[in-house]
């Protein structure tokens, strides 16, 4: 039995003040025995991590704080860039990498994807790696072998017992922040095409235990109707993770 992860990605949203709020209305709302069930993270800002990784750990919440991004070199002259020691430091058990706004903003390659997913393995960080075509891609009925590619090319060179504890996150660009979700049975056969693709590579036994996320305009009216469906293992979840009751009745609905 795969348990679900319900992650939260803020986004570049939330100052300190407004982090440190909404990280204390989700502690307030959580109940520690919801981890039976859910793994919950909550991607914030850099600038955000450690008044939130204070605020859950004051709190005894069990509420796990990641990243959104790292660079995979461990310190050197990259201006601008934060290390993974660094957010291993500050408490962070997860890093989101191979969002497709890095990917289509800022020139992440898949290449750039797999360093990053080795070097967060090593540094004992789950990387949660995310997947996902665009319109075009989807228009020309190329998305599955589109995402196969990314899921191959993220997986590279990495072994079976280190893949097993990747999250991956199929994220239809199109369906990102536009209020357009995939349906539950679009977003089930993307998500059954990468568990597919892992177990090309891996076997069934670390296809069955990885865990793999929706994510795109999921909020509490759809989530239901996507986490029914048997390859879909919870969500990635931009706007809808901004307000804590909304984010919380999405942890509820794994219950
Ligand atoms: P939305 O939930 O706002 O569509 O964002 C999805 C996303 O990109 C999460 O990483």
């Amino acid at each position: 039995m795969r348990k679900y992860v319900m992650a939260g990605n803020w986004k570049m949203n939330n100052t300190i003040a407004e982090g440190v709020q909404l990280a204390q209305e989700l502690s307030n709302n959580y109940e520690n025995d919801w981890a039976d069930k859910v793994e919950v993270v909550t991607c914030t800002p850099y600038v955000d991590l450690k008044p939130v990784v204070e605020v859950f750990d004051f709190d005894k919440c069990n509420i796990g704080v990641g990243a959104q991004n790292c660079y995979f070199e461990p310190s050197g002259a990259f201006t601008g860039e934060i290390s993974i020691p660094m957010i291993k430091e500050i408490g962070c058990s997860h890093c989101i990498i191979g969002h497709s706004e890095r990917r289509e903003i800022f020139g992440e390659t898949n290449e750039m994807v797999n360093k990053k997913a080795q070097a967060l393995i090593e540094g004992g960080i789950t990387p949660i790696i995310c997947v996902g075509e665009s319109l075009s891609v989807r228009d020309d009925g190329k998305y599955d072998e589109f995402v196969r590619d990314q899921v191959k090319a993220a997986f590279a060179g990495i072994d079976a017992a280190d893949a097993e504890n990747c999250i991956v996150a199929y994220e239809p660009i199109w369906a990102i922040g536009t209020g357009r979700t995939a349906s539950p049975e679009q977003a089930e056969e993307v998500c059954a095409a990468v568990r597919d693709e892992i177990k090309n590579i891996y076997g069934e036994s670390v296809a069955q235990n990885i865990r793999v996320l929706y994510g795109g305009s999921m909020k509490p009216e759809n989530a239901e109707g996507l986490l029914a469906k048997e390859n879909i293992d919870g969500g990635l979840i931009g706007g809808a993770a901004l307000k804590a009751d909304s984010f919380t009745d999405l942890i509820k609905a794994c219950l």
